[in-house]
């Protein structure tokens, strides 16, 4: 695949999106992404939306167009696109990580402070790794 590329955002759940919602984002995502080849991880908790999405980049641009449209949330925040060689999310055509509000708060504070530049600019590599990590341990 040419041009293989990761991107990474932040936003907010709209009012009234709940379990049911949810359950149909995955849905459409994961055939739809099935088609494009992109694979990816959408984090949930407090509120908020963290999404990780990798592939052409054509196709993930186009992608994001469409979810940027979505009323389901609002309130994006592009924290990087980078270029990379090998996926990290490879078996999963958009895997599903809910987390509690207090370790979604904290990440997203972090990411949007590498954003604005208040952080030491961090490889968006660096940035996913650590950010899969920390959620793991599930610390706030
Ligand atoms: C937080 C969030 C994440 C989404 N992620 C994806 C995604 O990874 N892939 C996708 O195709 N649609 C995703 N969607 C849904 C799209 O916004 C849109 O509804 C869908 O692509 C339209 O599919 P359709 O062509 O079947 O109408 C997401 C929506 C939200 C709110």
């Amino acid at each position: 695949m040419r041009n293989l590329t990761r991107m990474m955002y932040v936003s907010r759940v709209s009012g009234g999106v709940g379990e049911d919602e949810l359950k149909q984002i995955l849905e459409s995502a994961r055939r739809k992404n099935k088609e494009l080849k992109v694979t990816g991880v959408l984090c949930g908790g407090g509120g908020h939306f963290i999404q990780v999405l990798e592939g052409e980049q054509e196709d993930l641009f186009r992608l994001y167009g469409d979810i940027l449209n979505d009323r389901r949330h609002y309130d994006s925040v592009l924290i990087g696109v980078a270029p990379i060689k090998q996926r990290l999310f490879g078996s999963w055509s958009m895997g599903y990580l809910s987390n509690p509000p207090e370790v979604m708060e904290v990440r997203r504070k972090e990411l949007l402070a590498v954003w604005q530049g208040r952080s030491e600019a961090a490889e968006l590599l660096t940035l996913v790794k650590r950010f899969l990590e920390q959620l793991g341990q599930g610390t706030a």
